[in-house]
């Protein structure tokens, strides 16, 4: 396996293994698929935080972390998501590296926070807790533990004084 940024010939791949990933009962396009392509044409895209694993030449998983705020406009943070694996490569592992490299990635730029909304049985592997815990609010507080922060590891060992209040989505967000 290869876990490595996604580059321009791997945009057609990363949106057909979200839309599997996602896919609706009703086989309409997921939000997750418009999500991804909004925040690559936005400020909050990080080029070198759009992580892909490859196997065999094939993208089989994805991991995207993207620029939010804390207390608008003042503290940098970032949110995970989407995070998806191809249904037919999903439980070997997969997810769990591509999403660890992505979090790798951001501690080495300097990165120090992290929010998610998803399952918590699924994130508390990287170290995710509810983010109530710090007083972060967001879009999703309101729906309780699956709204997460991870605190990143910083490179000079230093702890970092973890912000409360707001996180502020840029607009791609308001379509999931
Ligand atoms: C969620 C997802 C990215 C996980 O990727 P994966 O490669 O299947 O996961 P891994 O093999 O790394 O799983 C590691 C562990 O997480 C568990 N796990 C996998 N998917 C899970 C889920 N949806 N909820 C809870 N636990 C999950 C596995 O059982 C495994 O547990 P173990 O280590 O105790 O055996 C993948 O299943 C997926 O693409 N799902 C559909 C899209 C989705 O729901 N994305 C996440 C949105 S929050």
């Amino acid at each position: 396996m290869r876990l490595r940024p996604e580059g321009p010939a791997d945009h057609p791949d990363i949106r057909r293994l979200v839309a599997q990933a996602f896919a609706r009962s009703d086989g309409g396009s997921p939000p997750e698929v418009r999500l991804v392509e909004a925040l690559r044409g936005s400020d909050a895209w990080l080029p070198e935080l759009s992580m892909v694993a490859e196997v065999d030449g094939e993208v089989v998983g994805y991991a995207l972390l993207s620029r939010v705020w804390v207390q608008p406009g003042r503290i940098p943070a970032l949110a995970l998501g989407p995070v998806a694996v191809l249904p037919g490569r999903q439980r070997r592992g997969y997810g769990r590296d591509v999403v660890q490299a992505a979090l790798d990635a951001a501690a080495e730029l300097g990165e120090r926070l992290v929010v998610v909304l998803g399952n918590p049985a699924y994130y508390r592997r990287f170290g995710f807790i509810p983010a109530a815990r710090f007083g972060l609010t967001g879009p999703w507080s309101g729906l309780g533990d699956p709204w997460q922060v991870l605190v990143l590891p910083s490179v000079d060992g230093s702890r970092p004084v973890v912000p409360s209040g707001e996180v502020a989505y840029p607009p791609p967000w308001s379509q999931v």
